[in-house]
């Protein structure tokens, strides 16, 4: 792993692979519905998805039925994380895993329709290079959506993101919430 990333709870750290379970506590249906966020996506059936800081796969399986004939991608900076998300998605064929830093996505430009972010961006030490990256394997036209909350010690406020977003390229489309909200974002249509 890259050495810039310290691991743990506080403000800045990458959330441990050992805490992976307290992700997917059923009590979490209550506050983050994957229902209402996949929803909030606005995906076509034959998309191409990208989530980036999956973690153990919470959000994925809604995701994967989200695009039957389409696929999915999860990607993170831990190993484990994605062994967990694996054994969840066990029989769901149309999703791939890859391990790396969001700074530097293994990915082709223009290869994906949309991203999603749950809770990851504020772990990223180079959230520029993050939206970039964002920018470069999107088509034009493609989304990326964020889900953030001030509960998390890494929240990232909607102006910030917003802020960060504008310089590459992306507008906002649609937001719900404030303090805890999901935003979508598209990037331009213009070469
Ligand atoms: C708080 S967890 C959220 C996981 C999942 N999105 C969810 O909501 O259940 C943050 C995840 O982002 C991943 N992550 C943090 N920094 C990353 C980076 N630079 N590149 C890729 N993944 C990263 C962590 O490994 C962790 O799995």
């Amino acid at each position: 792993l890259a050495s810039n990333h310290s691991f743990g709870l506080g403000r800045g750290k990458v959330f441990p692979a050992e805490h992976a379970q307290s992700l997917l506590s059923p009590l979490r249906r209550l506050l983050d519905a994957p229902r209402d966020v996949v929803h909030r996506m606005r995906l076509a059936a034959g998309d191409r998805v990208l989530e980036v800081g999956s973690g153990p796969g919470y959000f994925s399986p809604e995701l994967a039925r989200a695009v039957p004939g389409g696929s999915l991608v999860l990607f993170d900076l831990q190993a484990p994380m994605l062994s967990l998300a694996r054994q969840r998605l066990e029989h769901a064929p149309n999703v791939e895993y890859a391990q790396g830093d969001a700074a530097r996505l293994p990915f082709a430009d223009r290869s994906f329709d949309a991203a999603l972010l749950v809770y990851v961006l504020g772990e990223v030490p180079d959230r520029d290079a993050c939206a970039r990256e964002l920018s470069r394997i999107l088509r034009p036209g493609g989304s990326a959506t964020f889900v953030e909350t001030w509960r998390d010690s890494d929240f990232v406020r909607f102006a910030r993101l917003d802020k960060l977003l504008g310089r590459h390229g992306f507008t906002l489309a649609e937001r719900r919430g404030w303090l805890g909200y999901t935003a979508r974002f598209q990037l331009s249509a213009a070469p």
